[in-house]
């Protein structure tokens, strides 16, 4: 099977799935992270409070002056660190310096009593997390006491470094898992589509058998309706085309037959005048013969799609008056009366000039043919909207044939002449290519045949009039 081109259903599928997924997983790393590391810091925070708290427990008052009671091994229990460096620092508003282990910035300024207070500085060069906290002093001593613990923030940059390794490839593994699945679900579902183009693939035209949809998804459904709804219409068409090569042939056996009779006939035929009578039945099937081809010729052209000549500006006024022209002789010789009514000039509709006498000439010849003898058969064109009549007072076509006059090969019965029933099929298909419909009417005077061609009824009720040019 071929490579299906344009835009592929899985890679869409894929990207539309996998990126935002891939930014919603990032979000939520990025989440986690900052969550752990708050509860990191607040963690260290609280230890760095109880530090101060701690030490603050070991101020006293001794004869009315703030000391810290602490030994030094006392001091180095309470420094012990695997990781980070401690300091610390007592100082009291009116006595200063109480205690000290480094020089610490300025305390917060608006610190409440027993209400820790942290921020980061620098101490002896290391970056350290402060907190502060003011101490009520007992019995009524009206100085105020800040204790500072200080630690350099080691293992709080270990504890954010070992998230991130931790998370990064958790992370990953759950895009890699997040993925497959996804791949897994696309891979699969698409397994249907590729059935049903199986199916497709494997289709039988010959019955043009409608594709059954049992077996798809249900999204697939309309998609074979559509599929369905074409095979239907091709169908249609083929089993008209099957009637309408099955109608010629049977057209075209008839003279021949004739024709091969009558061959025969003027081969055996001693006698000259029999034999030349044999002879003029062999012309009289071929001249039938040859008009049959030329119309089914002009089928084949009306119906030709794209057109087979290009549609030009043409003045109908001018090309049924040179028509006529044509015609006048048969009429003539019938002792029918052909005339015209209607604008020298000046009624242009865009069309092609050979159908349109095409056309014009089948109306005009069934009229001749089927008319009156002796009687009138008049043309008649008026523009805004281009109107077009042929009108005969010969016996009619009835009502209810008037449709069937119009299919291929239809003739009403008792017909006279050796026509084939393709004219005004022809007329139609014609008048159809120009934006133009033809109907079969009842002329004023009561009898006789009136065909006329005019623009498509709208939905509107008016007459269309892309035909004309403005
Ligand atoms: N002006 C008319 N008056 C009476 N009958 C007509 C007229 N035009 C057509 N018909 C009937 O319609 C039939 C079909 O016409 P057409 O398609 O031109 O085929 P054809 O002329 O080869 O028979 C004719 O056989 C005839 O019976
Ligand atoms: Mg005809």
């Amino acid at each position: 099977m071929d490579k299906p081109s344009g835009q592929s259903l899985r890679r869409h599928l894929l990207v539309s799935l996998l990126v935002p997924l891939l930014v919603v997983l990032m979000l939520g790393a990025l989440g986690a992270f900052v969550l752990a590391r708050g509860i990191g810091t607040e963690v260290h925070d609280n230890w760095l409070y109880d530090s101060a708290m701690s030490l603050s427990e070991q101020i006293k008052i001794q004869e009315g002056k703030i000391r810290l009671d602490i030994s030094n091994s006392a001091i180095q229990m309470f420094e012990w660190d695997k990781a980070d460096l401690i300091f610390e620092e007592v100082i009291s508003r009116k006595e200063g310096k109480i205690y000290r282990t480094a020089r610490f910035p300025e305390p917060p300024i608006d610190l409440t009593a027993n209400v820790p207070q942290f921020y980061d500085n620098v101490i002896n060069g290391h970056p350290v997390r402060i907190v502060a906290v003011l101490i009520e002093l007992p019995d009524g001593h009206s100085d105020d006491v800040v204790v500072q613990v200080a630690e350099t923030k080691l293992k709080r940059e270990s504890l954010t470094t070992r998230i991130l390794w931790l998370a990064v490839p958790l992370e990953l593994i759950i895009l890699a898992l997040a993925g497959f699945v996804t791949w897994f679900a696309i891979t699969s579902s698409l397994r249907l589509v590729n059935t049903v183009g199986e199916r497709l693939a494997n289709y039988a035209p010959d019955g043009l058998a409608p594709v059954e949809d049992g077996f798809a998804p249900a999204e697939i459904k309309p998609f074979i309706n559509s599929i369905n709804r074409l095979i239907g219409k091709l169908a249609e068409s083929q089993a008209t085309q099957r009637r309408f090569i099955a109608s010629a042939a049977h057209q075209l056996r008839t003279p021949l037959a004739t024709l091969q009779v009558q061959t025969e006939r003027a081969l055996r035929e001693p006698d000259p005048v029999r034999h030349s009578e044999a002879l003029s039945h062999v012309l009289a099937a071929l001249k039938r013969l040859s008009r049959l081809t030329k119309q089914l010729l002009a089928l084949a052209r009306s119906n030709a799609s794209p057109p087979m000549h290009e549609m030009v500006d043409v003045d109908l006024a001018e090309l049924v008056k040179d028509e006529l022209v044509r015609w006048a002789d048969k009429a003539i010789h019938l002792d029918m009366d052909l005339g015209y009514a209607g604008p020298e000039c000046g009624v242009h509709i865009r069309g092609d000039p050979l159908l349109l006498r095409e056309l014009l000439g089948n109306l005009v010849d069934n009229a001749i043919r089927y008319g009156r003898p002796g009687g009138q058969v008049t043309v008649s064109l008026a523009a805004a909207p281009v109107t077009l009549t042929v009108d005969d007072d010969g016996a009619g076509i009835p009502p209810d044939e008037r449709g069937l006059v119009l299919e291929p090969f239809y003739r009403l019965r008792g017909s006279a002449g050796d026509g084939s029933g393709l004219g005004l099929a022809i007329a139609r298909d014609i008048a159809a290519r120009h934006g133009l419909s033809l109907t079969i009417q009842t002329p004023p005077q009561g009898n006789g045949t009136r065909i006329q061609v005019e623009p498509d009824l709208l939905p509107n009720g008016r007459r269309q009039d892309t035909a004309l040019i403005p």
